[in-house]
Formats: C-alpha cells, sequence, structure tokens
C-alpha cells in the first residue's frame, strides 16, 4: 500500500475545515453522514465541533457504474428527523463524477433545511461530470482509487489511518 496521505495530514486538514465550518455555523449545526465510507471523517470533524452539534446518517447506493449517466441514487438508509429550518452540512468522503452528491444534495435541499452545504475528505475534479458544489474541501487528488479512513475497495481497507493507494 503506497501512502498518499498521512494520518497526521489528515488530522491537521480535518481540524482547519472544522474550524472553517463552525465560523460559518455560529448557531447550531446538523450533520448529516453518507455512509459507509464517511463515517470515520465524521467522527473526527465531529470531535473538533461545539457541544450543540447533531448527527444523521443517510445510507445511499448508486443504481450501478452502468447507469452513472443518470446518477440516480437509491435512498437505504433515510434520515430519522426532518431538516426543515435547519443548518444542514452533508459530509461524504469523496467527490468523484459528483452525481451521487448532486441527486442527495436535491433529495435534501427538498425538505427545507435553512441552509444546506457539503464537505467532502477528497475530492477527484478530473473525474466531474456535473459542476456539484462542495463548500468545504480537505484535499483534491489525481484519478487513483484511494482506501483507507473510512474508504473502501471491496469493503477493505476502511480500518486504515491515512489515505493509500492498493497497488493493483
Ligand atoms: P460519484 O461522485 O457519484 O462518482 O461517487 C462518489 C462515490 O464513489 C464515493 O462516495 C465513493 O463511495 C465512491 N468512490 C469514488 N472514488 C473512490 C475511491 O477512490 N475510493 C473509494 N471509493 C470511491
Ligand atoms: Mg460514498
Amino acid at each position: 500500500m503506497h501512502t498518499l496521505l498521512s494520518a497526521v495530514q489528515i488530522q491537521e486538514r480535518v481540524r482547519a475545515l472544522a474550524g472553517e465550518i463552525r465560523l460559518d455555523h455560529p448557531g447550531e449545526l446538523h450533520l448529516v453522514c453518507v455512509l459507509k465510507g464517511a463515517f470515520v471523517f465524521l467522527a473526527d470533524l465531529l470531535r473538533e465541533l461545539p457541544d450543540t452539534t447533531t448527527i444523521d446518517f443517510v445510507a445511499i447506493s448508486s443504481y450501478g457504474k452502468s447507469t452513472r449517466s443518470s446518477g440516480e441514487v437509491r435512498l437505504l438508509k433515510d434520515l430519522d428527523t426532518g431538516l426543515e429550518g435547519r443548518d444542514v452540512v452533508i459530509v461524504e468522503d469523496i467527490v468523484d463524477t459528483g452525481l451521487t452528491l448532486t441527486y442527495l444534495q436535491d433529495i435534501l435541499r427538498a425538505r427545507g433545511p435553512r441552509s444546506l452545504k457539503t464537505a467532502c475528505l477528497l475530492s477527484k475534479p478530473s473525474r466531474r461530470q456535473v459542476d456539484v458544489k462542495v463548500e468545504y474541501i480537505g484535499f483534491t487528488i489525481e484519478d487513483k482509487f484511494v482506501v483507507g479512513y473510512g474508504l473502501d475497495y471491496a469493503e477493505h481497507y476502511r480500518n486504515l489511518p491515512y489515505i493509500g493507494i492498493v497497488q493493483q
């Protein structure tokens, strides 16, 4: 495994992102974590945010890579609570084509949050198919398949404390 981003690099960047998010949200903040990949990022982010920060989880699945053009996603697990009038930040592991995130943003925006922003630990801009808005980006990376810090390859490697590139 080749290390792309070390645990220390990630820790420092997540702390800085939390600082930005705090400044933009002086009131109560609600985080929506996209399962499964973002759960480690959420845990670290949350611990840098105020006591009043609340969390919820959504699990989504793409309709398969062959139907990528539609970008349609299926909600495997919906939120436990509504978003009306709340200041919401979506917490996602990585934005690739941007299709999944665009679809999720539309679903959540329809639920009437006061504000809706998105935080992604990683971004692969060279892969983008739609111009999705992501207010907080941890690291911009090249088009390499990465694992660790919650991200998987066939459900493995989520445990790694760093982000690595699998040697094929
Ligand atoms: P997209 O932006 O709609 O193409 O989909 C992004 C999703 O694809 C992410 O939430 C990840 O689950 C997955 N994904 C994309 N690139 C990677 C990667 O390099 N490693 C692990 N998962 C990835
Ligand atoms: Mg994901």
